[in-house]
């Protein structure tokens, strides 16, 4: 006879966490969000923490190069999309990695015999005035000169005159050599009172540039995620099929830590994948495991020797793997079925294998009732497919900018392989759908706001950390009825477009 779960299993909607006592100690100032990404032994250090608990989804419209940038700043860790050629994938990544926080590869080049109609077109498309002057017109050219919108006035002078006539030449330039600390360059600007200082190499071959508007925001990210050569922390999808050449690729490119993506995880497919990685590598490639749902799961992928397990079927924003084929489990049951296994199985071993909650998280408190229910970190695509550094179209609809957003499942995707149960090499129907979601502006500025909600809820807790949030949360089921009152209610809200989604 079929096994029946006694209870129903229910969103994060259906719960609501409770105030415990907060001292005056307990300020959101002093929340700290760090988190494990990838398991340890009892009384020991995970070799791999995260700043905030956030992680961006291992999707095509969600996460590439400049989301991983823009999220290691913040302190968490983007999964670059793995349904992609391998060589594109790990370029990618390699990209993050070599990203230097203030050191700008110059996108607005030009050469010295272009004109200054050529200058007027570069400048509409980059949106950049400051423009390399290279022997070859490419961002790594031999540097001339620069060209700003100082150096020309287009009332006064033809459109055919050439580059080489007005741009300020190299031996005029302050530049600075390619091995210069951010911290010197920015000294060297103040000192020199520059908008921007190219760093050349000792060919005079132009690397970066270094701007003055930047100084700022280099400053700010206290909580951006480094590695010990100072490069961003990233990740990467994979997949149960072309593992032997795509983990090799990804980890020559310089991926942090690995995640199998696949609709899933409670399969052999995803222990011959483990095995491989750890007959290879042993432990020093760190490689996450899923999706699963119950205990059983957690179990499979944990003796397996996943460094941690992600949690969700069916729960996704864009995902319609319920309706098509009647499996899943709701979001918040899952993430506290799981965070129970984990933590039997590390009273019984002493191995701490961290969850990750995916999918399904709507408004921010969704977050903080994960992180309570025993989820380490949040897997989230809708909410950062929303932001200027998805990779995907922003599209006027009606008056209104939108983004697109489409499911790993959806024919657009064509992501087999995340749904491969050892059949075709095609998707044979759909489990995702392809969607717009309303822009929101830049990453920043939303974690800011979200995560200052979270740590202002953990206060009301009592928790100033996820861990102690975890063992102080208490948590009530709520009825349909006081979901109601939980809104504004019976009142006439004077702007209702002021209301965001979260
Ligand atoms: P969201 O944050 O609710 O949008 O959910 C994102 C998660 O949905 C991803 O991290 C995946 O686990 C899952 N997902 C991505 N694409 C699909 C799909 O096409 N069908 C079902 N689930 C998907």
């Amino acid at each position: 006879m079929a096994f029946y779960f006694s209870e129903p299993s229910r969103t994060f909607s259906e719960f609501l966490l409770v105030p415990g006592y907060s001292s005056s100690e307990c300020i959101p100032t002093k929340v700290d969000l760090k988190t494990p990404i990838v398991k340890f032994k009892r009384g020991e250090e995970p070799e791999l923490t995260m700043n905030i608990p956030l992680v961006s989804a291992i999707m095509q419209a969600v996460s590439g190069d400049e989301m991983g940038i823009a999220l290691a700043k913040e302190g968490g860790v983007s999964f670059i999309y793995g349904s992609q050629s391998i060589e594109s994938e790990a370029k990618m990544v390699a990209r993050v990695k070599n990203h230097k926080a203030g050191f700008v590869a110059s996108d607005s080049n030009i050469r010295p015999d272009q004109t200054l109609q050529d200058v007027l077109d570069l400048k509409e498309k980059t949106g950049h005035s400051t423009m390399a002057v290279t022997e070859d017109g490419s961002p790594n050219g031999k540097l001339l000169g620069v060209v700003t919108s100082r150096d020309y006035r287009v009332t006064r002078m033809s459109p055919d005159e050439l580059v080489r006539d007005f741009m300020t030449p190299f031996e005029k330039l302050i530049t600075a050599q390619a091995t210069t600390t951010l911290k010197e360059a920015n000294n060297i600007i103040w000192d020199n009172k520059l908008n921007a200082l190219p760093l050349v190499d000792e060919n005079d071959h132009l690397a970066y540039f270094v701007f003055r508007k930047d100084y700022d925001s280099n400053k700010e990210n206290q909580l951006e995620l480094l590695d010990k050569n100072k490069s961003y922390v990233v990740g990467a999808g994979i997949n149960t099929r072309d593992y032997e050449e795509r983990v090799p690729a990804l980890v020559e490119a310089g991926a942090d830590i690995l995640c199998i993506d696949s609709s899933e995880g409670f399969t052999e497919w995803q222990k011959r994948t483990l095995d491989w990685i750890r007959g290879k590598y042993g432990d020093t490639v760190k490689v996450g495991a899923g999706n699963v749902v119950d205990r059983d799961g957690f179990r499979f992928l944990a003796e397996a020797g996943a460094d941690f397990v992600k949690v969700g079927v069916g729960g996704g924003s864009i995902c319609i793997t319920r309706e098509q084929k009647g499996i899943g489990r709701g979001q918040a049951t899952a993430v506290i079925d799981v965070a129970k296994a984990r933590d039997e199985y590390f009273e019984e071993t002493g191995i701490y294998i961290p969850i990750c909650s995916d999918g399904g998280i709507v408004y921010d408190y969704h977050m903080t009732l994960a992180l309570a229910m025993g989820a380490d970190f949040i897997m989230l695509g809708r909410y950062f497919s929303r932001f200027d550094e998805s990779p995907t179209n922003k599209v006027n609809l009606n008056g209104t900018y939108m983004k697109e957003y489409w499911g790993e499942g959806a024919n657009r995707a064509r992501n087999w392989q995340r749904y491969d149960m050892g059949g075709d090499k095609k998707l044979s129907f759909e489990e995702g759908v392809d969607s717009y979601v309303p822009y929101a502006g830049s990453l920043k500025d939303n974690v800011a706001i979200s995560l200052n909600k979270v740590r202002s809820t953990m206060c009301n807790c009592g928790a100033l950390t996820i861990p102690e949030l975890q063992q102080k949360a208490k948590i009530t089921l709520v009825s349909a009825t006081s979901i109601v009152e939980g809104g504004a209610h019976d009142v006439v809200v004077k702007d209702a477009s002021n209301q965001t989604m979260n």
